[in-house]
């Protein structure tokens, strides 16, 4: 029998799992990325993980097939090119052939958020389905479109970078990590629901989020919301507009038969998603919103690995 191990390379923390052919997870390892200690360090973590998963295993090295990695940031999977990935502090790094070497296997790479879209259709909320848009809401706002069944690369293997979409009013658009203005995850990231919420604080707006005794998490700004804080309110309110009005735009383009979205700031549930819903059913035209839903991913953290071991069985 043969497995893979898929990667989930994130800003805080790699996951590593261990994946047979039918998808199925069968065992997890997480460790911290430190990219604080640079692009070296972050790479041997990720072949010091990945070798002490398949060594924990009931299962033999030379029973693993390949290795599959999602990254968050851009990702030319054509050359196995971390473009940028500002969260991880990557540029212009040749990861794929670095890992080829390092660790003797065939090697896939691609952004996390694609690789996020594909467990989904391959085993989560958008099993089976051809034609999905997913959106993961975390540090980052991440993007994967499929299409036909399969993730919709580009030419240069970039597209899916939803989260930067330029969306916000010049007016209130600030900068993001990519280097652009306006783009959606400066608004709907958990990063930027926290910058807004900082914001409020420090212009002394009247909330109950300036009575909090720790540094403001994205959690807070919800559970503050559904009490009824306006101010916190109005960020959620604008983070679920952008989201909405970016899937009617998405909608015309692509006519997806569902959006699924995913990330920690979907566990926001109803409360986000019908504010996304709305938004999305007044901006899109009604044809093209018909049978259309709005549901919230299925996988999980495991999306990563998973649809990262699914770069081998469905791509
Ligand atoms: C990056 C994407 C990534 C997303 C989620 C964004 O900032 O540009 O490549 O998919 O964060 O991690
Ligand atoms: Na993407
Ligand atoms: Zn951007």
């Amino acid at each position: 029998e043969q497995f893979y191990v898929g990667v989930d390379l994130g800003g805080t923390a790699i996951k590593v799992g261990l994946v047979n052919a039918a998808g199925e997870l069968l065992q997890t390892f997480e460790g911290p990325t430190e990219v604080a200690q640079g692009t070296e360090a972050v790479i041997n973590n990720i072949e010091k993980y990945v070798r002490h998963i398949v060594e924990t295993s009931p299962y033999e090295w030379d029973q693993i097939a390949g290795v599959g990695a999602g990254v968050a940031g851009f990702t030319n999977i054509k050359e196995g090119i971390i473009v940028l990935a500002p969260n991880i502090g990557f540029k212009e790094v040749p990861i794929r052939s670095i890992l080829e070497e390092r660790l003797g296997k065939m090697i896939k790479i691609d952004n996390d958020a694609n690789v996020a879209a594909l467990g989904e259709v391959w085993s989560g909320a958008g099993k089976g389905l051809e034609h999905c848009v997913c959106y993961t809401l975390g540090t980052g706002v991440g993007g994967g479109i499929i299409v036909g069944g399969k993730i919709v690369q580009g030419f240069s293997g970039l597209a899916g970078e939803l989260g930067h979409m330029a969306v916000i009013p010049d007016l209130e658009a600030i900068q993001c990590g990519c280097g652009k203005m306006g783009c959606l995850e400066t608004v709907s990231s958990a990063t930027g629901i926290i910058r807004m919420a900082n914001d409020a604080v420090e212009r002394g707006d009247r909330t109950s989020l300036s009575l909090l005794e720790h540094a403001i998490t994205a959690k807070d700004v919800f559970d503050a919301a559904k009490a009824g804080d306006e101010v916190s309110e109005r960020i959620v309110s604008r983070a679920a507009f952008y989201i909405g009005k970016s899937m009617a735009s998405i909608a015309v383009t692509l006519n997806p038969e569902r959006f699924i979205i995913g990330g920690g700031v979907s566990k926001a549930g109803d409360y986000l998603f019908d504010q996304i819903r709305d938004t999305f059913m007044k901006l899109t035209p009604e044809p093209v919103t018909r049978g259309v839903s709005i549901v919230a991913a299925e996988l999980g953290n495991d999306a990563g690995m998973i649809g990262a071991a699914g770069l081998f069985l469905h791509s």
